[in-house]
């Protein structure tokens, strides 16, 4: 269909893409319920879009992708469901595992892994070490996750060393404090996506997104695709970042 004049908003130039793209997979249960179904089956559905979507960052070179698969608060949801999202976790994990060697793909956690069960715990840290030394695209997935939770570890780990004469305070800067965190090593997201129509943070990356671009869009999660992150990568190339600057 011609375009006459209007703007294809999924437009992307290839050669300036963020080098760190994070995303809230929201929008699953809504999906879900809107056909009938039950809200596990959205994020079935949700697993395969992530597959998609990662794959697709990697294929067109984005450098790092995080996403958001359970935050500290999710526990409160009913057990089934729960246990549903930790098994389709379990499941990609697994077939993960079997693709790393072709694609080298380097797997991180963010997150408390300490409550998960021994089997998903150890299935976890094995894709996150046998990954270790892949530099293709680095996919951290944010597990028991929240960003609160996260500064407050680093603030005790960092307070800590100062108790027994390790550190000052004063050499506290804030690139330092960043290497406290989940992500020590992992450059600042350029653009946060969040889908589904919900316009928050969630505690999701709280001090590494202080500068990032936001994309918010109506689609649920289980709906977007490699059309609907152009669209967001098309955004993102026309804002003008700034960084408190003029
Ligand atoms: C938010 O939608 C989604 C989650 C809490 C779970 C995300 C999990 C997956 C996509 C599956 C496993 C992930 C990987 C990385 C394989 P919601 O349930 O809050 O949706 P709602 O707001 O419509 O209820």
């Amino acid at each position: 269909m011609p375009l006459f004049g209007k703007k294809d908003e999924t437009k992307v130039d290839f050669s300036r893409l963020p080098q760190h793209v994070a995303i809230i997979m929201d929008g699953n249960g809504r999906w879900a319920k809107g056909r009938g179904l039950p809200r596990t089956a959205g994020h079935a559905v949700g697993a395969e879009t992530f597959r998609t979507i990662a794959t697709y960052c990697r294929e067109i070179g984005i450098r790092y992708l995080t996403v958001y698969a359970f935050s500290t608060e999710n526990w409160k949801r009913p057990m089934e469901e729960v246990s549903a999202i930790m098994g389709l976790l379990k499941k990609y994990l697994m077939e993960a595992i079997a693709d790393m060697e072709k694609e080298k793909v380097r797997f991180c956690f963010f997150g408390d892994l300490s409550p998960l069960t021994p089997e998903l715990r150890r299935l976890c840290i094995e894709t996150q070490e046998r990954s270790a030394g892949y530099a293709g695209c680095q996919v951290n997935i944010c597990l028991n996750y929240g960003g609160r939770d996260e500064i407050l570890r680093a603030a005790r780990s960092f307070a800590a060393q100062c108790m027994v004469g390790e550190k000052t305070p004063e050499a506290l800067t804030e690139e330092v404090f960043s290497g406290y965190l989940w992500s020590a090593g992992v450059p600042d997201p350029d653009l946060v996506i969040r889908p589904s129509g919900e316009e928050r943070i969630s505690n999701f990356l709280l001090w590494q997104s202080a500068y990032a671009e936001f994309y918010f869009t109506d689609v649920n999660w289980p709906d977007f695709s490699k059309e609907e992150l152009r669209k967001a990568l098309s955004a993102y190339q026309s804002r003008s970042r700034r960084f408190g600057g003029i």
